[in-house]
């Protein structure tokens, strides 16, 4: 099969990273179709740990082509920054290809997110991700497209006067450096000429009639859609399968295996509710033992058990064909391990995650309760390898998500990954 995508089941920083750079070794292209530098997707090789905010987790790969899709939102600041660290410290040039239609995310747009409060209210990542999303929808936004126009400048300047008009004190907003801006526009038109910019959906569609291998890496996860997530608690765009067809132009019906990511417990940043979050001694161990900091932010991770009832709605709204298992080491040492089976409101059983915050919010989650283990399964290279406890966890994962687990993650590196046959 030669087409995939790999999306988050959880509230993102599920190991996408790790998971993509692995299957993408031998991909003609890998293609980013939502978000943009809100997402840290970190990916180890032998020379230590690279961190991707735009571009996808292949492109440590060098004989693939990157595309980065229409339905994304782009910082030419942070995408050349991005660039020139890959260069500096791997000798990397991607084979990169913009998608024409993109978003572009200028200067004003993390001031607009400060002075619209959602840093504070949502605790979004302060990438001016909701505000160029906002832009797109009222039909006032850049796209990529426009960066190449002669008229960019006097565009971009009327525009950001209008908005001074929005606020009563713009002082933020006076501050943007636009020549700074214009620089790195001009450098960006240098490392991706304008052949490079292309119409993503004829493009990938003739790639996958011929037969080539085109990955789908989705940012964030399937809680934090804008539809079908923790509204408004969530980013603005959809990381789901249908953000695909809107993304990059493809249909979500070409997409043969679509592998959800599932890290072995819970984690959340930023604001809005987690049924299973522990604010006490499990979710610091938790937090410790599996290093769960913000890879954009540097934010802790809030921690927890599992939470199945939020699993089978992203697994069902994705229809997955496979679930990538990771971050299954961090759970060794445990002297028992928890997992939400179903909720209770008011007295009464919720098997079906709700579609708003409000309940979810009100909602208990009820545990089962598992046996641990205390043995390093981090080198372990085939399931019969883990401990009894551990596989009995995987066999029980995967009978009650009834979706097949094919790879297993038990750490950073590429080699800590179980294939399962
Ligand atoms: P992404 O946003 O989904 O790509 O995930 P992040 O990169 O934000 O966060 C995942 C973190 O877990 C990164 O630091 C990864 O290096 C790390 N990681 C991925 N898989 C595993 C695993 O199986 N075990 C451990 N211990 N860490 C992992
Ligand atoms: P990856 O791709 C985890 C969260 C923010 C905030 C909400 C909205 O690494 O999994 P935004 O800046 O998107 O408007 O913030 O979404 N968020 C993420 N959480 N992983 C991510 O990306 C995220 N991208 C956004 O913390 O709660
Ligand atoms: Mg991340």
């Amino acid at each position: 099969m030669n087409t995939l995508t790999i999306i988050g089941s959880q509230w993102g920083d599920e190991g996408k990273g790790k998971i993509a750079d692995m299957l993408s070794e031998d991909a003609d292209w890998v293609v980013r179709y939502n978000g943009g530098p809100n997402a840290g997707h970190t990916v180890v090789d032998d020379t230590g740990e690279f961190k991707f905010h735009h571009l996808p987790s292949a492109s440590l790969h060098e004989d693939c082509r990157v595309l980065l899709g229409p339905g994304m939102v782009i910082n030419p600041i942070g995408l050349v920054e991005e660039l020139d660290q890959l260069q500096e410290k791997r000798a990397i040039e991607p084979d990169i290809f913009l998608g024409a239609r993109a978003h572009v995310i200028t200067p004003y747009h993390p001031v607009v997110e400060v002075l619209e409060k959602a840093k504070e209210e949502v605790g979004t990542t302060g990438r001016g991700i909701g505000p160029t999303y906002e832009d797109k929808a009222a039909r006032s936004g850049f796209r990529i497209n426009d960066l190449f126009r002669s008229d960019f400048e006097d565009r971009f300047r009327d525009r950001l006067e209008k908005l001074k008009e929005r606020w009563d004190d713009p002082s933020d907003l006076d501050r943007i450096e636009e020549d700074r801006f214009f620089d790195v526009v001009d450098r960006l038109r240098d490392m991706v000429s304008e052949a490079k910019i292309v119409n993503s959906s004829p493009v990938l569609n003739k790639a996958i009639d011929e037969g080539k291998s085109v990955i789908f890496e989705g940012a964030q996860g399937t809680l934090l859609d804008i539809d079908f997530g923790t509204y408004p608690y969530v980013t603005s765009s959809n990381p789901t399968v249908g953000g695909i067809g809107t993304g990059a132009g493809v249909s979500p019906t070409r997409v043969e295996r679509r592998i959800g990511v599932v890290k072995a417990y819970t984690t959340r940043v930023g604001k809005g509710p987690m049924p299973t979050e522990d604010e006490g001694d499990l979710g610091e161990r938790l937090r410790d033992n599996g290093d769960e900091y913000g890879a954009t932010t540097g934010r802790p991770r809030r921690c927890g058990p599992l939470d199945l009832v939020g699993l089978k709605f992203a697994l069902d709204l994705n229809d997955m064909t496979e679930i990538a298992l990771t971050k299954l080491d961090v759970l060794s040492g445990f002297d028992e391990i928890k997992v939400a089976s179903h909720y209770m409101k008011d007295g009464e059983k919720i098997t079906e995650f709700p579609s708003t915050a409000e309940e979810l919010s009100e909602c208990e989650p009820s545990y089962i309760t598992f046996e641990g283990w205390d043995e390093d399964i981090s080198h372990a290279s085939s399931l019969e390898d883990l401990p009894s406890e551990a596989q009995g966890y995987v066999d029980f994962l995967e009978k009650e998500l009834d979706v097949p687990i094919s790879i297993v993650s038990i750490g950073k590196k590429r080699s800590q990954t179980i294939m399962v046959d």
